[in-house]
């Protein structure tokens, strides 16, 4: 895959943009950019913070040749392609969280949003969309967030150049994308496990609680329960105990 950016000025979210030039036959690889996005989404109805010009906001099209079920892994894929970005800028103690947070020093640095077009048992595309906290300060976040999110800014004390935190990504996916397509889906959750914050951790989803063992071939969560059981987990956000709720 090559990937092709396209930088706007403003979009209330470069999510509806891509998924317009997906619908259009835009190909693989288009990803569009937005300098001030206005209407930001996050998972679960959130909505995702990103003032003018400070942040990477973006929207990545893809059309691999999987299953639908295999396409969850691609929001895997996306966060680890996303870790290697961030950490090659010299940002410290960068993991990631299940599903495709990205962390530094245990506070949310990238969040990653997956829709796809999904027909029949085709997956026709796949949009990503990525938010990366560049040159955000604290003060720049709602008061209830600030405890848990930061930027590349707060962790190097450096302000960086957003387009080229774009592209390093979209390098990194590059990279990624072309061993999917030799390889297959496999490697993909044994390398997010490499980064993973929460290994052996006990974590609790709603009612369920478990120590976290690992992630099943298809990106599933597995936590092991006190009676010994194995449950699979599949959405929400499984938080260590103790921890913050969700940022
Ligand atoms: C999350 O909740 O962690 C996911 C956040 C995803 C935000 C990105 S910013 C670019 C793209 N456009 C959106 O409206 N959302 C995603």
């Amino acid at each position: 895959m090559e990937t092709r950016l396209i930088i706007v000025e403003e979009a209330e979210s470069t999510q509806d943009l891509a998924r317009d030039m997906a619908e259009r036959g835009e190909p693989d690889g288009v990803a569009v950019m937005a300098l001030h996005q206005t209407g930001g989404r996050g998972r679960y109805g959130r909505s995702w913070i990103s003032p003018p010009g400070k942040n990477v906001a973006l929207s990545l099209i893809l059309r691999p040749a999987l299953t639908p079920s295999e396409g969850v892994l691609l929001g895997l894929l996306s966060s680890i392609a996303a870790a290697a970005a961030i950490e090659d800028r010299g940002v410290p103690g960068v993991e990631l969280r299940w599903p495709n947070d990205v962390m530094a020093q245990g506070r949310k640095i990238a969040g990653i949003l997956l829709e796809a077009r999904i027909h029949g048992p085709v997956l026709e595309y796949v949009i990503i969309g990525i938010g990366i906290n560049v040159n955000t300060v604290s003060s720049d976040f709602p008061a209830e967030l600030r405890p848990t999110v930061t930027s590349l800014l707060m962790c190097t004390g450096t302000e960086w150049d957003i387009e080229e935190i774009a592209r390093s990504f979209l390098e990194q996916m590059e990279v990624l994308s072309r061993r999917v397509r030799s390889e297959g889906c496999g490697f993909i959750p044994g390398l997010w496990e490499h980064r993973w914050a929460h290994r052996g951790q006990t974590m609790r989803r709603d009612g369920i609680i478990g120590r976290a063992e690992g992630l099943d071939s298809d990106g599933a969560l597995l936590l092991r329960t006190d009676d010994g059981r194995l449950l699979r987990i599949t959405s929400g956000e499984p938080l260590p105990l103790g921890a913050y709720g969700p940022g």
